[in-house]
């Protein structure tokens, strides 16, 4: 049966990486029996020069409807400007929240070719495998009150909130408990119990979940802080990380570095099962690099290989892709935001390579 794919390739590099990765499609479609048709719909910044505001209600409509989105990137310093709720963030945030898409699986994988790209020492990340599970629809992004308000004077007043329900952290941890009985058996839940109720109540909820469902995984607490630390000291301690939308996106942005680029690293935002899953590349649009055809394809590429996986059953085509991915690597090929190898390609050439060793 014929499954569908959403693409919202975007602003900056969005559109470039996407359209490589569309080239990926046709392939499987003509030669591997995939079967999946391609939409595509205005997104971000694109979205609102065109339609005044960062997506459409009929794109969200869209987006529920197909069996997986594939996003490029949003943002860029021209809508940076404009008011909060119209900024290309802003539609990046109704969507996840539309579709529910409470976890966030952020790989951080060391390809053996590229453990030399990293800014640590190659004995630190050489096979290097953690996966962050970041919650995505709660939290300080989505928590209310929120605003800026006129406090006299002259004076102005920003604020958020950062809140979580027992079941909001609930989901999300089992997620990543489940995750960790796939792996090695190690989840290790990051907040800041210390300082926030909100992180408290994260850690009594976790604990709790971990005794009475899954007594086999090897469950440890760390605060946010003391995690960005032990991520750069001795990354491999871990499997596993759980952990609220803010210290997620923070966190899994250092990860990918220790991984030798921020344009390697693909995302996969999952909800309730059966729901379509939002693939994201981690990275963003890179408005300083966009059109001249140097960005990397390979976020883009394997976050449609973890769609393949957990969106639309072909995890035999999903394993196909990050092999051919990971063989480009060995075989030397870099784009220009990867040290080393042995040949320098753009955008479209990096994709051929790929293509090439599918
Ligand atoms: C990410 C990004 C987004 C986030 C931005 C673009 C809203 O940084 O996906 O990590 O903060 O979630
Ligand atoms: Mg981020």
């Amino acid at each position: 049966m014929t499954k569908t794919l959403l693409l919202l390739p975007g602003d900056g590099i969005g559109p470039e990486v996407t359209a490589q990765t569309v080239r990926i499609i046709e392939r499987l479609n003509a030669e591997a029996g995939l079967d999946l048709a391609t939409e595509t719909a205005l997104f971000g910044g694109a979205a609102i020069d065109a339609t005044g505001v960062p997506i459409e209600e009929a794109t969200i409509a869209r987006a529920q409807a197909a069996d997986a989105v594939l996003m490029g990137a949003v943002g860029g310093p021209q809508w940076a400007a404009t008011a909060f709720d119209v900024r290309p963030e802003a539609g990046l945030l109704k969507l996840r929240g539309a579709m529910n898409v409470f976890a966030n699986l952020r790989p951080a994988l060391c390809f053996p070719a590229l453990a030399d790209a990293s800014t640590l020492k190659r004995e630190l990340i050489e096979g290097l495998d953690i996966m962050f599970v970041r919650e995505l629809v709660g939290g300080v992004y989505f928590g209310s009150p929120r605003g800026i308000e006129d406090i006299g004077g002259g004076k102005r007043r920003g604020f958020n909130t950062q809140s979580y329900t027992t079941d909001e952290i609930v989901r999300v941890a089992r997620v990543g408990f489940e995750l960790a009985r796939a792996r090695t058996g190690r989840l290790c839940s990051v907040e800041k119990a210390n300082v926030m109720e909100s992180g408290l109540l994260w850690r009594e909820e976790v604990t709790k979940l971990g005794a009475s469902d899954y007594p086999d995984v090897q469950l440890s607490h760390m605060y946010a802080d003391n995690c960005a630390m032990q991520l750069v000291r001795a990354p491999k301690q871990f499997d596993v990380i759980v952990t609220d939308n803010l210290f997620g996106d923070i966190l899994s942005d250092a990860a990918a570095m220790l991984t030798g680029s921020l344009g390697m690293l693909p995302s996969a935002a999952l909800g309730e099962a059966g729901r379509p899953g939002l693939y994201e590349p981690i990275h963003g649009s890179a408005p300083d690099i966009a059109g001249q055809g140097i960005a990397n394809p390979c976020a883009s590429i394997l976050s449609f290989a973890m769609a393949l996986r957990s969106s639309l059953g072909r995890p035999d085509l999903a394993e196909r892709v990050e092999g051919a991915v990971a063989a480009t690597l060995e075989a030397g090929y870099r784009t220009a935001d990867l040290a080393g190898g042995t040949q320098r390609v753009g955008t479209a050439a990096m994709a051929d390579a790929v293509l090439e060793r599918l």
